[in-house]
This record gives structure tokens, sequence and C-alpha cells, in this order.
């Protein structure tokens, strides 16, 4: 071989074993970036979120796959449902969907029954489907106030009630049920969504005292006004701006906020803490 071509060789392994330390550092880059960007504050744990579709719900499934979590999105809207599951994906977590109206047992039952087909095990129940319909009593209907509360209500009944057995086989587990600054205070025309509301935190303090026993905690978020459909879409903006201004904080909360405290009481860090109510309300039911 002549000098010439010997020397092109040479550059040549040069240029590859460059090549391949910069392989090297970009991938130890990007698995730096991944164990940045994803906690394990929920690692090996399967979850359910209802009303994960939309909002809080959505959220917070993609709050809790990021902490590690398998998630089961459970919501009778499918399309919101694929897109939270799709956008879980893309970050390169778990997500199955399983269509559910948490106002049905049956529905329910299934839900709990697939979680652990599917995923072996059910640790963690985010009860968060919920409507915000409103009226004075005087106007409202039989079937609206019956309506609010199979979903707000029963609904959580329904999600503990078959969850709590598929936990207590794992040896315990969170529950997360999400009511409202509309638990601890009145709110003009929401009659049948306060009463809901208040009814799934004495439900929640009373499965936090059945079951403690059994290494289950049970605890409430109580968000003030979120900026989610059910407020952007079900009020004008005259009354969105008139409703910001009753936090302390001047404004409506975001989803993700209310995820942040869905997560802690998910979590170990809250391991002491059950059958309280977590307000996330900029100062609302400080007053
Ligand atoms: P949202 O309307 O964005 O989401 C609600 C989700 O629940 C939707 O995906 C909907 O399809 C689902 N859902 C409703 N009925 C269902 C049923 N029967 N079965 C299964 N899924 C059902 O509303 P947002 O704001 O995210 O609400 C989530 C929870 O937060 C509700 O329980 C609500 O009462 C509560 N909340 C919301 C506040 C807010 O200002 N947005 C304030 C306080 C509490």
């Amino acid at each position: 071989m002549s000098e010439a071509h010997e020397g092109e060789d040479e550059v040549g392994r040069q240029v590859d074993i460059q090549a391949s330390s910069i392989d090297r550092l970009l991938s130890t880059l990007d698995r730096a970036k991944e164990e940045m960007e994803v906690g394990d504050m929920l690692k090996g744990k399967v979850a359910i979120v209802t009303g994960g579709a939309s909002g809080i719900g959505r959220a917070t499934a993609i709050l809790f796959a990021r902490e590690g979590a398998k998630i089961v999105i459970a919501d009778y809207n499918p399309k919101g449902s694929q897109e939270t599951r799709e956008m879980i994906k893309e970050e390169g977590g778990k997500a199955t969907f399983i269509e559910t109206d948490v106002s049905k047992p049956g529905d329910v039952e299934r839900m709990v029954e697939e979680t652990v087909r599917i995923y072996g095990r059910l640790d963690i129940l985010f009860n968060n489907a919920g409507i915000g319909e409103t009226a004075k009593v005087t106007e409202a209907s039989l079937d609206h106030w019956e309506r609010v509360l199979a979903i707000n209500l029963r609904g959580v009944f329904l999600g503990c009630k078959y969850a709590i057995p598929k936990m207590i086989e794992n040896g315990g587990g969170s529950i997360i049920d999400n009511a409202s600054i509309l638990a601890e205070v009145g709110f003009s025309e929401a009659a049948a969504y306060s009463a809901s509301k208040h009814g799934v935190v004495g439900l929640t303090k009373t499965i936090a005292l059945d079951y403690a026993a059994d290494g289950i905690r049970a605890n409430t978020v109580c968000p003030g006004f979120i900026r989610t459909p059910m407020v952007t879409e079900g009020l004008d903006q005259q009354t969105r701006e008139y409703i910001a201004t009753l936090h302390p904080l001047a404004r409506m909360g975001e989803p993700e906020e209310v995820a942040e405290a869905a997560l802690f009481l998910a979590s170990e860090r809250s391991s002491f803490i059950t059958g309280t109510c977590l307000f996330v309300d900029g100062g609302y039911t400080a007053r």
C-alpha cells in the first residue's frame, strides 16, 4: 500500500473514532436529559385517572406518567382520552384508555378489572371526573340533581368500592378525590354541585378511617376556579374575569397546579397524610 493510501486510512480511522465518541457523548447527553425530565416519584406504580380526557385529569395523567406511573385514562370521551394517551406516549410514558362512564357500576367495575389485567396491579386512583352544571334549587330539575350527584359523588363511591380491594391485594394505595372549594363554601346557583363536592369530602374522610389499617390513604384536592374547558367553555369572559378577582392571587389556577397537588398526595412524600383536603385555590377559602 502506498504512503498516500496509508495516510488516507489513518485519517479515516481518526474520523471513525471521533464519530463514535460523538455518538457516545450524544447518547450520554440523551440519557442525562431523560433522567432530568422523568422523575421517579411514582416509579413502578399503576394509576387510574378518571376524567383524563381533559383539563385537570389530562394534566395529572401526564404528570403521573412523567413520574414513572403507568396510566389508565378512564373517561367517556374517547377522542380526548386518545389525545391524552398520545401526549403521554410521545414523552415515552405508558398509558392506556378504558372507556368508562363513572356513574355506571358495571363500567367502573370493568375499569378496575381491566387495569389489573393489563398492568397487573393498582396503586393510585384519582377520582377526578366531574361535571359543572349549575342551577338554583327552585329552578333545578330532578334530572339535573340526579345527574350531578351520579357523576360527581356516586362516581367517586364506585371508584373506591371497586379499587380498594385491588389496592389491599398490593398492601395499600393512595386515593385522591377531586372535590372543590365548593366542598367548603357555597356558591350561588351551584346547589347540586356544591352538595356533591361536600359529599366527596365526607366520603373521602370516612374511607381514610376505614382503610388506614390496610395501608390505604385517601385525600381530596379542593381546587379553586381552574382554567379548564369546564370553566372556559361554561362561562362568558366577563364572568371569568370577575371570578379571577375572587382569588387573593387574582387569577384562576392552571390544571398543572392541581396536578402537582395530586402528585404529592399520590406519592410517598405524603406518607403521613390521610383524610385531609388540600386546597389549591389561590387563597379563595382563606378569606
Ligand atoms: P373538564 O370538563 O375539563 O374535564 C372533566 C372530564 O371528566 C372530561 O374529560 C369529561 O369527559 C369527564 N367526565 C365527565 N363526566 C364523566 C363521566 N360520567 N364518566 C367519565 N368521565 C366523565 O373539567 P375539569 O375542570 O378538568 O374538572 C375535573 C374535576 O375537577 C371535576 O370533578 C371538577 O368538578 C373539579 N373541579 C374543577 C374546577 C374548575 O374550576 N375547573 C374547580 C374545582 C373542582
